[in-house]
C-alpha cells in the first residue's frame, strides 16, 4: 500500500471506529490494491535442501528405509523420526505415509476396536471418522466450542462404560485445552489421541502438542507446516504403543532399527498395513523440519502483531484460544452474533483485498452423507451392528452448536514470510470493517 493509500485507509479506521454505523464501506479505498494471499507454508522454503536430500537419495540409489545398496541401512527416514521426536518432546516418532496413516496407526497400537467407542470433535477432517470405523469401533461426535476445538465438557457428556479413547484435535493451528481434555479423560480412564495434522509446531503450555496424550499424530501433507507433499507422523511416550504403532505400520514386523530404539521388544507380531515411509520423502522431511522453528516463528510473530493492533477494537469476539502464545497463527478469526453479520464482514474484507474465510479444513463430518447414512464396505460392519451403533444417529441435530458457531466466525489466513505491510494491512482492514458490521 503507498503513503496516499495508508493514511486514507488508517483516516477511515479511526472514523469508522468513532462514527455511527455506515450501511456501506464498499465506495471507501480498499486497503489493498491487490487481495492478500497467503498460500503453502513448507513448500515456499523448498530451496537447495531439499534438493540435496532428493539427489542423495537418486545418486546413491537407496529409495527404501529398509535396504539398498551400500554397507550400511539407509538412514534418512530413521534421522527424520529421532529428530522428530526430540522437536515433539517425545520418547518415540514413527514415521508413515500420511496423516490418516499416522491416525489409523495410533488406533490400532491403542487396541481400538469392535464394542468399543471413540469421541470426536463433529468439526474435524474425515480421516478421524474413518479412522474409528475402518477399526471397527463407534464415533460419537462432540460439539466444539469457540476454539473451533471439542469442548471439553461435552466430551464429558458422550461419555459411556463403552468410551476408550477421545480425540484432541488442534485445529487450524489452535492448541486443544489439554489442561481440561486429560483432566476429563484421566478422571474416567480414557485414551486421548492427540491429532495435531493442522498444527504441526503448535505448544499448549511451552510443551509441543502431540506429546501431552497417550498418543499424538501429525500430518506432512502439502496444507500442513511441513511438507514432502504427503507424510505423517505418530509419537509417544510409551515404549509398548511405539512397538504397537512400529508393528502394525509394517505388517505386523519390527524391525532391527526399531529394535534398537525400543531396547527391549515387548509385543508380539499381529497382522498390520504399510504405511512406511520412502527415503525420497524422509530426506524432504528432514530438511523442512530443521526449517519448522523459522516457520513457526514466522507465523507466530505475524499474529502477534495482528492481535495486538486489534485487540482494542469496540465489540471486538475472537475465536478463544487457551494459550495463545502456543497458537501456531495460521489464522485470525473474528466472530459476530449471527451469520448475516459474518457474511458482511466477508463481503467487506474482500472489497478491502484483505480476503476473510469461514473456519475451513475440515468438515461438519455428522451432515456428510455417508457419516449420516452410516454407510461402510460391508453391510455386517462392527461399528453400527451393535445396539447402540444401531441406535445412534447422526445429521445436523447432534451438532447445533458446531453448525451455529462455525456460521457466525471468519478468518484472515497468516503466512510467515508476509511482509509487516501486509499485517499492518490486516491490521487496518479488520479496524475498519468489523465496527461497522457489528453495529449495522
Ligand atoms: C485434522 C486432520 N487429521 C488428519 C488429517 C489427515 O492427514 P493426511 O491428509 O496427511 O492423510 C488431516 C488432513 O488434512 C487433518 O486436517
Amino acid at each position: 500500500m503507498n503513503r496516499r493509500r495508508f493514511v486514507l485507509a488508517t483516516a477511515a479506521a479511526a472514523s469508522a471506529a468513532q462514527q455511527p454505523p455506515k450501511p456501506a464501506i464498499d465506495d471507501d479505498l480498499p486497503v489493498r490494491e491487490s487481495p492478500l494471499r497467503a498460500g503453502y507454508f513448507g513448500s515456499d522454503y523448498y530451496d537447495e535442501k531439499e534438493r540435496r536430500q532428493l539427489d542423495d537419495v537418486l545418486e546413491t540409489k537407496r529409495p527404501f528405509r529398509w535396504y539398498g545398496p551400500g554397507s550400511e541401512p539407509p538412514a534418512k527416514v530413521l534421522t527424520f523420526e529421532r529428530e522428530f521426536a526430540a522437536r515433539m518432546q517425545a520418547r518415540f516418532a514413527l514415521a508413515v505415509t500420511s496423516g490418516t496413516a499416522a491416525l489409523i496407526t495410533a488406533v490400532a497400537a491403542l487396541e481400538i476396536g469392535p464394542g468399543d467407542e471413540v469421541i470426536l470433535p463433529a468439526w474435524t477432517w474425515h480421516s478421524c471418522y474413518s479412522a474409528i470405523v475402518l477399526a471397527g469401533a463407534l464415533p460419537v461426535f462432540a460439539e466444539i466450542d469457540e476454539s473451533f476445538n471439542i469442548d471439553p465438557a461435552d466430551f464429558e457428556r458422550n461419555i459411556t462404560s463403552h468410551t476408550k479413547a477421545v480425540m484432541a484435535v488442534h485445529l487450524q493451528g489452535n492448541p486443544c485445552d489439554m489442561d481440561r481434555v486429560l483432566a476429563v479423560a484421566r478422571s474416567h480412564g480414557i485414551k486421548v489421541i492427540e491429532d495435531c495434522a493442522q498444527s504441526v509446531g503448535a505448544s499448549f503450555k511451552g510443551r509441543p502438542v502431540g506429546s501431552w496424550g497417550d498418543i499424538g499424530i501429525y500430518s506432512l501433507q502439502l496444507n500442513k507446516t511441513i511438507t514432502a507433499g504427503e507424510g505423517g507422523a505418530v509419537v509417544t511416550n510409551d515404549a509398548a504403543l511405539f512397538e504397537r504403532a512400529t508393528r502394525f505400520h509394517d505388517l505386523g514386523v519390527l524391525r532391527p532399527p526399531h529394535q534398537k530404539v525400543l531396547g527391549r521388544s515387548q509385543v508380539d507380531g499381529f497382522p498390520g498395513s504399510q504405511f512406511r515411509m520412502s527415503e525420497f520423502t524422509g530426506g524432504v522431511l528432514l530438511a523442512q523440519l530443521r526449517k519448522l522453528d523459522t516457520i513457526v516463528a514466522g507465523l507466530r510473530s505475524h499474529a502477534r502483531r495482528v492481535y495486538d493492533g486489534i485487540r482494542d477494537v469496540p465489540g471486538l469476539r475472537l475465536r478463544t484460544r487457551p494459550d495463545p502464545a502456543g497458537d501456531l497463527g495460521v489464522a485470525v478469526f473474528v466472530g459476530f452474533d449471527s451469520k448475516e453479520r459474518r457474511d458482511r464482514y466477508m463481503a467487506a474484507m474482500k472489497a478491502q483485498n484483505v480476503p476473510a474465510s469461514p473456519p475451513g479444513g475440515s468438515v461438519i463430518l455428522p451432515v456428510v452423507p455417508h457419516v449420516e447414512q452410516k454407510r461402510t464396505i460391508h453391510s455386517a460392519w462392527p461399528s453400527f451392528t451393535s445396539e447402540r451403533g444401531r441406535a445412534i444417529r447422526y445429521g445436523a441435530e447432534c451438532c447445533p452448536r458446531t453448525i451455529d458457531i462455525l456460521s457466525r466466525f471468519a478468518g484472515v489466513s497468516l503466512h510467515p514470510r508476509f511482509t509487516a505491510s501486509d499485517t499492518a494491512d490486516i491490521v487496518t482492514a479488520i479496524r475498519k470493517v468489523y465496527p461497522v458490521v457489528l453495529r449495522a
